[in-house]
């Protein structure tokens, strides 16, 4: 052994009086990279583990216990614990804002986690108009960080999401206007799994992984640097959009559905942005359904929101707003539930979305008591979204040539329960099977579940090329084999 025992128990002092460390490849990995970046950078134990480890956002991934967690200050880092960890043949997840619901997604027992959480800078350069950002910052922190000069990255809509956003595709409210947010990423810095560094651009010499690891997911490399075009949205004192929130009770429920169906299928304006979140746990409270819906101009078209609009509602609250504004109207912020995320993309008539929605309901009143919320959320994705990904070179998803919705299932599980009860799993993989995709739509990865083969429904050549990719960058399926993701690969 390279390591005296003595090292051994140094290194694990203080992680729980009673624990002995088994000589695992997690353990020697640790013990590696330890001893090549120092304790600062590599911790057992300690208030900043404890944030990290326990402070998920699914309360599911927040009872795993990491060997250790690498807190990496610059690329070199990365390479330093990949490459050890690769070696050693380790388990490993990697964790920038920790949004995952997945489970094993975004941390790991018996074996390393890499938190991006010490990697925060964010610049924005008016030479290239764009914004390079470190992969460890909140979306809130971008925005801060560039509203100034009257310009925005593209990521989600709740403001708390990390970085990991914009390799699984990326859905914000200007979607229609400016692409998924990885169609935003000019160029990133990826350490591969062997630990090697290089820089991915859209017509370089590895264009093939720049495109894989815009909805590749953690499948393809740990990205240490984002360069991302800037949106021209203006500061927060810029009021270019109008509108707001609406709530309904749980009676206009079918209203609800159908005006999105409607919606989903005839709007094709991308200053128009909608999403409908439709609770079923209890349908008779005033915001059983919440819709977020704006305009950039100066009110809401009734061509395109009237039907929204004739629903009578419980409150409204809509108003003249800037894009920073919009862009921290939702917090997304809150812990301590379990999640569990579910996917579907629907075109069609109006009957579809009465049946995602009322399923939902089915399942939902079939587990009393187990489930404190269950959300059918709705995001249209329009044509004009694909059209801004194929303009910048494509994405792992493929193209779509038509407007389609982006259907998410939110389980949220009551305080204190720590797994997802098998009884509710197999009732949701039903809910699942019974609201398929409409062929040739792909699932949305960022809002899957675990056992949903999201890589297969990427379009035409897509998922083939996805794999060839794959094997290209990791012949020895050392991330496949070492890491929980997306399957398929
Ligand atoms: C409250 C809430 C609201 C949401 N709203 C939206 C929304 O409006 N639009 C939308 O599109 N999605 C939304 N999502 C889904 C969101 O896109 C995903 O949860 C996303 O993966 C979160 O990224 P993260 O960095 O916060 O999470 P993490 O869990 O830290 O990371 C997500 C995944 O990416 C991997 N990863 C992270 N950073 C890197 C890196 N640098 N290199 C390699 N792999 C990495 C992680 O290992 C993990 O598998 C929402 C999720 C939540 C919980
Ligand atoms: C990040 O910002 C810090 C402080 O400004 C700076 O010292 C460091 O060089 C920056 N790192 C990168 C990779 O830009
Ligand atoms: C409407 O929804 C918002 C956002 O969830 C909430 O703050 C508000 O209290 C709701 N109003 C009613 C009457 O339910
Ligand atoms: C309703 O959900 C339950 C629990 O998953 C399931 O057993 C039942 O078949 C569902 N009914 C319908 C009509 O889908």
């Amino acid at each position: 052994m390279l390591f005296s025992l003595s090292f051994v128990s140094a290194l694990f002092l203080g992680a729980s009086a009673v624990y002995t460390p088994r000589d695992t490849a997690a353990t020697r990995a640790c013990l590696a990279i330890r001893v090549l970046l120092g304790p600062t950078i590599v911790e057992t134990s300690g208030p900043e583990y404890d944030a990290t480890a326990h402070g998920t956002w699914s309360l599911f991934n927040s009872i795993e216990q990491p060997t250790c967690i690498v807190y990496p200050r610059t690329a070199a880092h990365v390479q330093t614990a990949m490459r050890r960890i690769f070696k050693a043949e380790a388990n490993y997840a990697v964790q920038s804002g920790a949004h995952s619901a997945m489970v094993g997604w975004n941390s790991i027992t018996d074996g390393v986690l890499i938190s991006t959480a010490h990697m925060k800078n964010v610049s924005y350069s008016l030479a290239t108009d764009t914004i390079t950002v470190q992969p460890g910052v909140h979306w809130a922190e971008i925005m801060d960080a560039v509203e100034p000069f009257g310009v925005a990255a593209i990521g989600g809509r709740a403001s708390d999401i990390g970085t990991g956003i914009l390799i699984g595709g990326g859905i914000s409210f200007v979607s229609p206007l400016y692409g998924w947010s990885a169609d935003s990423i000019k160029e990133m810095d990826v350490v591969l799994v062997n630990g090697r560094l290089v820089t991915a651009t859209v017509n370089n010499q590895y264009s093939d992984l720049f495109k894989a690891l815009k909805g590749g997911a953690n499948r393809f490399g740990i990205v240490t640097r984002y360069e991302l075009y800037s949106a021209h949205t203006g500061t927060k004192n810029d009021k270019n959009w109008y509108g707001g929130i609406i709530n309904y009770s749980g009676a206009h429920s079918v209203a609800v559905a159908t005006a999105s169906a409607n919606y989903i299928r005839d709007v094709v304006d991308p200053k128009a942005a909608l999403i409908v979140l439709m609770n079923t746990v209890d349908t008779s409270a005033a915001d059983a359904n919440i819709i977020y819906l704006f305009y950039k101009g100066t009110s809401l078209p009734p061509s395109i929101f009237g039907e929204f609009l004739a629903i009578p509602s419980t409150s409204q609250t809509l108003s003249p707003l800037s894009y920073f504004e919009i862009s921290n109207l939702i917090p997304g912020n809150g812990r301590g539930f379990g999640q569990q995320f579910g996917s579907s993309s629907l075109i069609g008539d109006n009957a579809h979305f009465q049946d995602a929605y009322s399923h939902l309901v089915n399942f939902t009143s079939s587990f009393p008591g187990q489930l404190a919320g269950a959300y059918l959320i709705i995001s249209p994705v329009p044509k004009t979204q694909f059209d801004v990904s194929q303009a910048r070179g494509g994405n792992a998803m493929g193209d779509v040539n038509v407007n389609y919705a982006s259907l998410n299932y939110n389980l949220i599980y009551p305080e204190g329960v720590t797994t997802i009860p098998a009884n509710v799993n197999t009732g949701f993989k039903l809910l699942l099977s019974q609201v398929p995709r409409t062929p040739g739509l792909p699932l949305y990865v960022n809002e899957c579940d675990v056992s949903q083969n999201v890589f297969s429904t990427y379009t035409g050549t897509a998922y083939a090329t996805l794999k060839n990719t794959y094997n290209k960058y990791d012949p020895s399926r050392f991330n496949v084999r070492h890491t929980v993701g997306p399957i398929g690969l």
